[in-house]
């Protein structure tokens, strides 16, 4: 074999870079990490040593941070360390580490306060009291602790899974080995932030200058790779701090508030963030934010916002939580930081439901550390400065090609064209012309349609769905994305290659793959070697298996996103349930969509994209060929332990030790499915006082009726 000329790209700056440069530079780099990975843990011989190896990652992730277009979901940062087979072996969260729904405003804020007094349904007279903290922007992490000793600790991972990054976390010197004090519970998940401190970065930096080496991106970044290095050595040379502000599992709790475990968590040897208070009202907490903000540059560790929590534990507790965030907490962030530049184009982009997106294409920009060169458009409306109810955007002006645009980036969102500055409009623009077709070139007709829940107005669709190339390629990208069927070496591009190839055009060929290789020869590819081909196959393979909830978000019925996606599979708990209800709602069967209704978190939208979805005869196929592949497992049933679970119950009345919606929460947290009306599959009936026909429904099933008092005895607690 020929040696491979040594590519010019490999010699260019970063910053000097342009976009295709980048990107040939990014498939190098790629290509070369996973030869090195390989070489490292397949056969225990690697070749390069680890600061070679760590030079590569890291160019690798500044090329990504320069030009985010590159970062996609199967991007090796996004994997760092990461997948399992690189050496990290993952661990299951006993607790999930969920995340906090943002506040960017002072209504957010007022919103956040009354859901809750809503929710505990509190008198006038009644305050709340919260706890108010800085928001730290690092990497957040589980330590768990067993008789007071630290046995394991854990990255966030996808929030149920993360990885075991014990040996790395025993170098940081602020996290205690042993917890002290007297009353340490005997399991002990403390929860925090790993982070490094602006000073050890600049100075980190200064090295690397200094030796010629790449220069890292920020204190967060540099934090989470040096957590995750294979070689704790590495991990303890570097300075790692730690916060503490949260916890998963515990036996016990040693304090009923949050600022009490704040203190408990300082006794017991953490460092906590000095700068927390107590604020009781809103005010109080946005002039915490307030005074934050203005302390912020003078930190020595970057913050992104302050988080509101709520400070009695048992408020939290029955506050509980919407999908994956706490009704109890919110984070408030800081301001998105702006930037202005010039509209250079219009690309559209087709998604996975057809959806056109118009996606900016910017000049470069610094937008907080980060080169910006795609913002968002949004929408037809919004390109042309109408907002999703008619009324005008930036007081009406539209945007064009040429003009000059202020950009607006926060945080992990995605960059957005928010003005345009209308005294640099070139004299000869002309209004931008949105497509009436498709760039598929099925040259289809382009419909309008309004986005579940409104946020984003009307939205220009392909209607050529599956026929749409870019919308079946789309769909097999979703497929195999991370919260789906998340198979490792198959991501975008692979996708991309198959099925331009025509060896992938559904879901289910997938599975045929190595049955068909005899002829495919996938090892011949360039990017393929003989052990990445069987190391395709083999996680192909394992997940010939799939969890019911991944199925079916894996499928890509419109508006089913994961969380939905669980609350279905936790509803029918298997996979033939589902198919069978699927199948008769499509007939029009109105009992099947009752009992869907009656579902936690279902509604009309899923409702309707299920029955559209298994009303298409391709689709039926679609799905009949996969699970011809495919085992799918039966769901795990939430809470088997409490002695509603897997009951019917429906509330009525009005309710007096606690609120409707408080009931249903509860009740599902105990593994109960709540719903709206009585039916001889409805286990329980609770009464309150001025119950009606409800009542009369349940004598006449013979459904046994409980007060709120026999409610709480049933499931063994008070309100
Ligand atoms: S509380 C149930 N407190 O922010 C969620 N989180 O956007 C418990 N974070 O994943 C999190 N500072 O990594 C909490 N004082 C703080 C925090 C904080 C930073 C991070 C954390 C979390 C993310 C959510």
């Amino acid at each position: 074999m020929k040696p491979p000329k040594p590519p010019r790209d490999s010699k260019l700056a970063v910053d000097e870079m342009t976009e295709r440069q980048a990107k040939r530079e990014h498939a190098r780099l790629e290509a070369e990490i996973k030869q090195h990975d390989e070489r490292y843990y397949q056969k225990d011989a690697p070749s390069v040593s680890d600061a070679e190896y760590d030079a590569l990652r890291r160019r690798y992730e500044q090329i990504e941070a320069s030009f985010p277009d590159l970062r996609t979901l199967e991007s090796l940062s996004r994997k760092v360390g990461a997948t399992p087979a690189r050496g990290f072996a993952k661990v299951r969260h006993a607790v999930p580490m969920l995340s906090l729904n943002n506040a960017f405003s002072v209504e957010d804020v007022t919103d956040f306060v009354d859901r809750i007094r809503r929710f505990l349904n509190l008198k006038e007279d009644e305050a709340v009291v919260f706890t108010a903290e800085p928001k730290i922007d690092g990497l957040s992490m589980s330590l768990r602790y067993e008789d007071g000793a630290l046995v394991s600790a854990a990255t966030r991972g996808d929030g149920a899974e993360g990885e075991d990054v014990t040996a790395n976390v025993k170098t940081i010197k602020e996290i205690p080995q042993r917890l002290k004090g007297t009353s340490v519970p005997q399991v002990c998940e403390v929860r925090g932030e790993v982070y490094m401190t602006k000073a050890a970065f600049l100075e980190l930096n200064e090295r690397q200058k200094a030796a010629g080496k790449q220069l890292y991106v920020n204190p967060r970044n540099t934090a989470a790779g040096s957590l995750r290095q294979l070689d704790p050595t590495v991990t303890a040379s570097r300075p790692l701090h730690f916060f503490a502000y949260a916890w998963g599992e515990m036996t016990n709790l040693p304090a009923d508030t949050q600022s009490g475990m704040l203190k408990w968590l300082k006794g017991a040897g953490f460092q906590t963030n000095p700068l927390w208070k107590i604020a009781r009202s809103t005010d109080e907490l946005l002039a915490f934010h307030h005074d934050i903000g203005t302390e912020r540059a003078g930190l020595d560790y970057d913050i992104d916002g302050v988080v509101y929590k709520v400070d009695r534990l048992d408020w939290q507790e029955r506050l509980g939580f919407v999908s994956r965030s706490p009704r109890w907490a919110i984070a408030h962030k800081f301001a998105a930081e702006k930037a202005t530049t010039v509209l250079r184009a219009i690309e559209i982009q087709v998604g996975r439901t057809g959806a056109f997106t118009p996606v900016a294409k910017l000049e470069p920009v610094t937008v907080g550390g980060v080169v910006v060169q795609n913002a968002t458009l949004h929408n037809e409306d919004y390109i042309k400065g109408i907002g999703k109810d008619g009324e005008p955007l930036r007081g009406g002006t539209d945007i064009r090609i040429g003009d000059t645009v202020i950009i607006q980036r926060a945080g992990d969102v995605i960059p957005q064209v928010v003005d345009v500055v209308l005294d640099k409009r070139p004299k000869d623009s002309k209004p931008y012309r949105f497509p009436k077709k498709c760039p598929c070139l099925l040259k289809t007709d382009v419909v309008r349609e309004a986005i579940a829940g409104g946020e984003e107005g009307a939205r220009a669709r392909c209607t050529g769905e599956f026929a749409c190339p870019y919308q079946r390629i789309e769909h097999l990208k979703h497929f195999v994305s991370r919260r789906a069927f998340d198979i490792d070496g198959l991501g975008e591009k692979q996708i991309e290659l198959f099925f331009e190839r025509g060896w992938v055009k559904e879901p289910a060929d997938i599975f045929t793959l190595e049955q068909r290789n005899r002829t495919i020869k996938l090892e011949d590819e360039e990017g393929f070697g003989e052990t990445s081909v069987r190391n395709l196959f083999a996680s192909i393979t394992t997940r010939r298996e799939i969890a019911f909830d991944r199925f079916i978000f894996a499928l890509g019925v419109r508006h089913i996103g994961d969380t939905t996606a669980l609350a279905l599979a936790r509803g029918y708990g298997s996979w033939k349930a589902f198919h069978d209800a699927c199948l008769t709602l499509a007939k029009g069967d109105e009992e099947t969509r009752h009992e869907m209704d009656a579902l936690d978190q279902i509604g009309d939208t899923v409702i309707d994209a299920l029955a559209a979805y298994f009303g298409e005869a391709h689709n039926l196929g679609i799905v009949e060929r996969l699970t011809k592949q495919v085992r799918v497992l039966d769901a795990e049933k939430p809470r088997a332990d409490s002695a509603v679970a897997g009951k019917t119950v429906v509330f009525t009345g009005s309710l007096e030790q606690m609120t409707r919606d408080e009931a249903k929460a509860m009740a599902e947290r105990l593994g109960a499915k709540v719903a709206g009306s009585v039916s001889k599959k409805t286990d329980y009936v609770v009464a309150g006082p001025g119950a009606g026909s409800k009542l009369a429904d349940a004598k006449k099933h013979g459904v046994a009726v409980l007060s709120e008092d026999d409610w709480f005895k049933l499931v063994g607690r008070s309100p």
